[in-house]
């Protein structure tokens, strides 16, 4: 794994559940992620292993019946490190850190616009809370954001409210506000998945202007592995609530080791000969969130899986089979760099 030192965020063995009348959903179950000084770290995974959750968890918008129960996230600053897991997540530190230090734009645009303000009256707030900017200045910035996502008419439209604007509007509004504080850490969850691709390649240009503008890292959540392989500098591959590979995007495309990351692969058109972008293409599905199996909870799936070896124990460990490049699978523990 790569070294803290060059980390803006620390994720160690981060445990999130919830606790519902039917069990206990183990929706992150033992993360751990480094997310990169000023790159681009995609999460990619199937549907529910727990990207989200790992997302809500290090802003600390975990709630009942959800819970964390066990693990760190660790916010690196210049001037020493905060642990965002020993916070109140009601209190004043995470407030002043959610929005500004790191800013989240969501999967789903109206958890982070409120439906009785105007959309741009919800930037100022931001603007005003986290930065020096005040009153007109702020308006003006937000107004600037806004343009800076496409939005035609941008000083009109700030005075409307979030319904009167299209679904992809309203994502672009979001995205606004989510980067207009400079934050030093975004985390996007299908940032442009609802957005028409001239749109979305806007979007993601913006994103990247910002991030040499001002040394922001970038936490890309998403299913469109094109998107990863334009973006991002690393990637991390989850699986049922763990990651199971992460590495360099050139390690992860080229080179995956995993037998989950190798099938992904093989579901991108043009590498591996599969012709469909989704990832569910993939033999059998994710079993039921309440019970894992047991040893390597892909080994169901898996092709290279090993009879009483894979199916038994614990779960593979995150081992480092070369510098920067970490694999959680039995097929590779002979090749551990430290062992
Ligand atoms: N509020 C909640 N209550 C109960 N279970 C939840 C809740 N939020 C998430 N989960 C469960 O936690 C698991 C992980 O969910 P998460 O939203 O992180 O998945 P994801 O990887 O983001 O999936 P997707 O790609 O569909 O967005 C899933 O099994 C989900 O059903
Ligand atoms: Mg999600």
């Amino acid at each position: 794994m790569s070294e803290t030192a060059d980390s803006v965020l620390s994720i160690r063995n981060l445990k999130t559940y919830f606790f519902l009348d039917e069990g206990t959903v183990r929706a992150v179950d033992g993360v751990n992620l480094e997310i990169p000084k000023a790159q681009t770290i995609g999460i990619v995974g199937e549907s529910g292993c727990g990207k989200s959750v790992s997302a809500f968890s290090a802003l600390r918008l975990v709630a009942e019946p959800g819970e964390i129960v066990e693990g760190e996230i660790i916010l690196h600053r210049e001037d020493g490190d905060v642990v965002l897991t020993d916070l109140d997540d009601e209190g004043e530190q995470i407030r002043s850190i959610r929005g500004k230090e790191i800013s989240m734009i969501f999967q789903e645009p109206m958890t982070s616009l409120s439906p009785v303000h105007r959309v741009g009256a919800q930037i100022v707030e931001a603007v005003e809370l986290h930065t020096d900017l005040q009153g007109q200045d702020a308006m003006d910035h937000a107004i600037h954001m806004l343009e800076r996502v496409g939005i035609p008419d941008a000083p009109r439209r700030a005075t409307e409210y979030p319904h009167e604007l299209s679904g992809g509007m309203r994502q672009r509004v979001m995205i606004a506000m989510a980067l207009s504080c400079q934050p030093s850490l975004l985390m996007a969850d299908e940032p442009t998945t609802a957005l028409d691709v001239t749109i979305q390649a806007q979007i993601l240009e913006l994103m990247r202007d910002l991030q040499t503008e001002f040394d922001m890292s970038i936490m890309l959540i998403t299913h469109d592995l094109g998107v990863v392989a334009e973006m991002a500098d690393e990637v991390a591959v989850m699986y049922l609530g763990r990651v199971v590979e992460q590495g360099s995007v050139e390690r992860i495309f080229v080179a995956p080791k995993h037998p989950y990351t190798k099938a992904l692969m093989r579901s991108i058109p043009g590498i591996g000969g599969g012709r469909k972008t989704e990832l569910h293409t993939i033999e059998g599905s994710v079993p039921d969130p309440f019970t894992r199996p047991k040893g390597c909870p892909f080994h169901p799936r898996c092709e290279e899986a090993v009879k009483g070896v894979c199916d038994v124990g614990d779960r593979p460990e995150l081992i480092e089979i070369e510098p920067g490049h970490d694999v959680a699978c039995v097929l590779y523990r002979e090749e551990a760099v430290d062992a």
